[in-house]
């Protein structure tokens, strides 16, 4: 079999939605034991955005989308695929991708969720990629969002401070070959998956009204296990991003990494010799928007000029799973 040159794959429109309703520390301080000074200092969040409860996931990924086409200057019926990156579905099924496409009125496209924790937006962006490479599809819409709020619990000060809600997306289409996506880096270590999970409502443990009473239904969390392993994961992938690219790291321009924390973020940095300059950061607006964090973080630096055409940019996050991956990106828009 005679294989054709593979295309190239880039971002040709971008855009995001958070929810309006800002939970600052101050107020979260009335809700669980916690302090503002607590937070800031461990982890540097001092908001997030709370989806209200008429608002689902397929909302917020409705309203990136519509911006993520208009940018791209791309009609609904010119979707091939969508893909949504999320732990917090609608509902078991059918996918919110599914609900997505009706919503936008894409009528001639495929569409599944993918489930990757944090990590969920930089996995999907590699599915959509290769779609475009191999030539089956021509647009991929690709959103990662989340309304984690309504997984938390909010009576465990551990976890309710450190997540917020939110979306954003990503059209791909084919680029110019010295543009694009030029690496995308996968890995995952389910021997970690008990750090960070949310354990019933699904077929090992079915939601019954007594471990609904015991609160297994909300998202639970070992911090400093996960703390150890994003520093590592972070650096490593980013690392590893530049290389399968075959480039040094000094040719990279900036680096939008998952919003979990300032200190594992900076710690990242440190570990790949990348002043903080070159690093965007908002998770004191957002605070944790797992696969909604690099999506949103990276419109916004697209939006306030930080990012510029032809700029190399790596994407790098970690997540539940374990998860962990990264992207190398010549801006092309
Ligand atoms: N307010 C006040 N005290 C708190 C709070 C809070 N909100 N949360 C925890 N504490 C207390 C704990 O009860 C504990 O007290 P104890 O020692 O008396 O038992 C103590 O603070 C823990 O303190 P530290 O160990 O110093 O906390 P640490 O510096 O490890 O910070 C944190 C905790 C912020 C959770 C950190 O470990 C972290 O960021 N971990 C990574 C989390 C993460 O990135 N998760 C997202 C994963 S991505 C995904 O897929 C969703």
């Amino acid at each position: 079999m005679v294989l054709n040159k593979l295309k190239r794959a880039g971002i040709i429109g971008i855009g995001s939605h958070v929810p309006e309703k800002v939970l600052t520390n101050f107020e979260i301080e009335k809700i669980v034991d916690t302090s503002d000074e607590w937070i800031v200092s461990r982890t540097g969040i001092k908001k997030r955005r709370i989806a209200d409860e008429n608002t689902a996931t397929s909302d917020l990924s409705t309203m990136a989308a519509k911006k993520a086409m208009e940018c791209a200057g791309v009609q609904p019926e010119e979707i091939d695929l969508i893909i949504v990156a999320t732990v917090t579905p609608d509902m078991a099924f059918p996918a919110t991708a599914c609900i997505v496409q009706k919503n936008i009125g894409a009528t001639k496209a495929a569409a599944f969720d993918l489930e990757a924790g944090c990590s969920g937006f930089i996995y999907a962006m590699a599915v959509g990629k290769n779609f475009i490479e191999t030539g089956m599809y021509k647009r991929v819409l690709v959103i990662g969002a989340e309304t984690i709020s309504k997984i938390l619990d909010w009576k465990d000060r551990n976890t309710c401070v450190l997540f917020g809600d939110g979306a954003g997306a990503v059209v791909l289409g084919e680029v110019s070959p010295e543009e694009g996506i030029l690496s995308s880096y996968l890995g995952a270590d389910g021997s970690g998956g008990e750090s960070l999970n949310l354990p019933a409502g699904g077929s090992r443990i079915p939601l019954t009204v007594e471990n609904i009473h015991d609160r297994m239904h909300y998202l639970k969390m070992s911090g400093s296990e996960v703390f150890k392993f994003a520093v590592r994961a972070m650096g490593d992938a980013a690392k590893k991003a530049v290389e399968l690219a075959n480039l040094p790291v000094e040719d990279i321009d900036y680096i939008v990494p998952h919003q979990a924390n300032i200190r594992i973020i900076e710690a990242s940095a440190k570990r790949l010799k990348m002043p903080m300059e070159k690093v965007y950061v908002n998770l004191h607006e957002y605070g944790n928007m797992s696969a909604a964090s690099i999506p949103v973080a990276l419109d916004e630096a697209y939006k306030k000029e930080k990012i510029k055409k032809g700029d190399k940019v790596i994407l790098v996050g970690f997540g539940a799973g374990l998860t962990w991956g990264s992207s190398l990106i010549k801006w092309s828009i």
